[in-house]
């Protein structure tokens, strides 16, 4: 799949630059071609000789290299490879990424590719948990850049933890998917994501803490897959991925509207926390307190059940319909009595009880309930979780 492929290869500086010569010959060996570039760092780690050896090509290392500039300015540079590689990607070049800088060479080849990037982190645990790297992460990952790993284990610093670079051949096979057609292409699904908005007047209403965090990322992964990605999202806090049809709703029957006008689709996710009620007697101007101490009585109407009509379709149902569940107890007893009640196909349970930090936060431990039982993951990042939904719908609609 790499054979002929250009690579740019981003090398920074970090201790896990040493295993990007060992990347260099794996990639050339299923025949791409690698131009290295190194940052200034990067040559604390590594020489320019036996990078350029081993790629059998010129490295790059200055941004204001007359010879350089002539033979093969830096726009071209970044733009005459198939696929942009950062290994290992810093958290400083993380940061410069995130922030559009552009103040040396692999920022500025960064900035200027209209290629695909993929990256692949590696630092001291601490850094990789810095909320300003995972700030980043999360932009980086709505501007559309791949990531591989980190891994978790020893490192060089003798920490232990989440930060360590993937290994070369985890990376040549990101970058196989990176540059493939992907196995969801011509397939079009459609996602829901984070929560409803029901108005109590036309300034306040109810809603729930989703934050959107998971259906956004099962989106990015969806259409990285190379799917034809329709998202329709509540107001979430997180902005919707690049590459997908975003449809932005505010209450459960826009959602439901916006679905149906979507259909058909080859798989629908649900991962929407659509709120079950809605305020019957909304009132049409700000409600206001009139000193007598009386509130007023809010009375609830129920709102439609996307999930159960769209899996209880009789013609033009998706060939797959996944639910979420998000439950506080009795998880995976709760998620199978849901699964059966909607008639989906799948049902991805987690537990958000408020000590599992998972709403909101940057983890999920789910469980996917499906005729075959239920398959019980670890815990994992959100951008993990949904690779591995993707992957997995990628091989039921196969
Ligand atoms: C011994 C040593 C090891 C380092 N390893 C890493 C690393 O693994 N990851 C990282 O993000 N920074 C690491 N750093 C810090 C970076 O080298 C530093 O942030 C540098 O500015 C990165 O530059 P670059 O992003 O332009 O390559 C290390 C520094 C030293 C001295």
């Amino acid at each position: 799949m790499l054979a002929g492929k250009r690579i740019l290869l981003i090398v920074g500086g970090g201790i896990a630059a040493f295993k990007s010569l060992d990347l260099i010959r794996r990639l050339r060996e299923r025949g791409a071609t690698v131009t290295p570039v190194l940052t200034r760092s990067a040559e604390e780690f590594v020489t320019p000789l036996s990078t350029s050896a081993l790629a059998g090509q010129k490295v790059y290392r200055d941004l204001f290299d007359l010879t350089d500039e002539a033979e093969m300015g830096h726009i071209e540079l970044s733009r005459a490879a198939d696929l942009v590689v950062v290994a290992p990607a810093t958290a400083d070049l993380m940061g410069k990424m995130a922030g559009g800088l552009a103040n040396d060479l692999a920022s500025t080849l960064l900035m200027a590719t209209d290629k695909r990037v993929l990256i692949a982190p590696a630092m001291n645990v601490r850094m990789w948990e810095h909320p300003a790297t995972q700030r980043n992460l999360a932009t980086l990952h709505g501007d559309g850049i791949l990531t591989v790993g980190p891994d978790v284990g020893d490192m060089a610093c003798g920490e232990h933890g989440p930060g360590r670079m993937s290994e070369p051949l985890e990376i040549v096979a990101a970058a196989e998917a990176a540059l493939a057609d992907g196995p969801l292409k011509g397939k079009h699904v459609l996602v829901t994501s984070g929560p409803t908005h029901e108005p109590i007047d036309p300034v306040r209403y109810i809603a729930n803490r989703s934050s959107g965090a998971q259906g956004t990322a099962i989106a990015r992964s969806l259409a990285a897959l190379g799917a034809d990605v329709t998202f329709v999202t509540g107001p979430a806090d997180v902005a919707p991925p690049l590459g997908v049809k975003v449809v932005a709703v505010q209450t459960a029957r826009e959602m439901k509207e916006a679905v149906d006008a979507a259909l058909p689709a080859d798989a629908a996710v649900f991962a929407a926390a659509v709120a079950d009620w809605r305020v019957e007697n909304a009132s049409g101007s700000k409600m206001k307190k009139d000193g007598s101490g009386n509130a007023p009585a809010l009375s609830f109407a129920e709102n439609p059940d996307i999930l159960a009509g769209v899996s209880q379709m009789t013609a033009g149902r998706p060939k797959l319909v996944v639910g979420f569940a998000a439950e506080t107890d009795d998880v995976e007893a709760n998620a199978t009595a849901k699964r059966a009640r909607k008639g989906c196909d799948w049902i991805v349970a987690n537990d958000v009880s408020p000590e599992t930090g998972i709403m909101g936060g940057s983890e999920n431990a789910v469980t996917i309930i499906s005729d075959a039982g239920a398959d019980v993951w670890p815990r994992l990042n959100k951008e993990q979780v949904a690779m591995k939904i993707a992957a997995k719908i990628a091989e039921a609609l196969a």
